[in-house]
């Protein structure tokens, strides 16, 4: 016998339906339609974040926000996490480097990180393990020391705050997942939260082919939009969340 330690949440059918009836009407489905934009203001707000970017999954956005950073070479990161992590920084030319974890929260150690800096190193890729904060004073100290530039893996930190700041303003750029197994999802989905406004153009052309306007293809992006259903699954279980947080938090 199988027994899960949690399963996904599901809306009302009646509700999901509800939000997505006027679909039919617009027929817009994908490309960053009303849903979209609904769920990005809604999570801003949620997420106590400057701003956001919606993705069709958190490991296309991870990939995005490492692409973001124009350059390749060494990310100082944590073994202790889901091979996407690794796996995006590899795919995307940059090699990673492993950094031991600390014992108590099990992220990045960050009297570890100074010693495996060299002239190589571009960034460091932090992970909010079980949504445990990683310790983002040592991390933005050594950052500005070397002028690296923090991506943070925050798909397990769903509306976690440190400082009364959304978790998702720390660092140059935050990864949140919204797969079915997560406290809050969008079936399959994803975001980065940044504070720059710059990333923002970015991340939109490495998302949607670098098409910049009607006949402007400016990037040689790829295709990693959220569609107007999982936005939708998105604005439903928002509705939902601190409940589904509270029931997670039952022992
Ligand atoms: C730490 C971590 N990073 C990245 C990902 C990738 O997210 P997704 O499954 O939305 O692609 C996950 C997914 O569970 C994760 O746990």
């Amino acid at each position: 016998m199988v027994i899960n330690v949690t399963r996904s949440s599901l809306p009302d059918f009646a509700e999901y339906i509800d939000e997505i009836k006027d679909l039919w009407d617009t027929h817009w489905l994908t490309n960053m339609g009303s849903k979209h934009k609904a769920l990005q203001q809604a999570l801003v707000d949620y997420l106590k974040v400057k701003d956001i970017t919606l993705f069709t999954n958190g490991h296309l956005a991870l990939e995005a926000a490492i692409e973001a950073l124009d350059r390749k070479g060494e990310i100082i990161t944590t073994p202790f996490t889901f091979a996407s992590t690794t796996h995006a920084i590899i795919r995307k030319g940059s090699i990673p480097i492993f950094c031991d974890i600390e014992p108590n929260h099990f992220t990045i150690d960050p009297d570890k990180i100074e010693s495996l800096i060299t002239d190589k190193t571009i960034a460091i890729l932090p992970v909010h393990v079980y949504g445990n904060v990683c310790d983002v004073d040592k991390i933005a100290k050594i950052a500005a020391k070397y002028q690296l530039k923090v991506i943070y893996d925050a798909a397990h930190a769903f509306k976690v705050e440190y400082l009364d700041q959304g978790i998702g303003t720390y660092g140059d750029a935050s990864m949140f997942s919204f797969h079915a197994t997560k406290v809050f999802h969008t079936i399959e989905g994803g975001a980065i939260t940044y504070n720059d406004k710059d990333l923002s153009f970015k991340l939109d052309n490495i998302k949607n082919h670098g098409i910049n306007g009607p006949e402007t293809v400016i990037y040689e992006g790829g295709n990693a939009k959220m569609n107007e259903f999982q936005a939708a699954m998105g604005l439903c279980n928002l509705r939902h969340i601190d409940d589904e947080i509270a029931r997670r938090k039952v022992v």
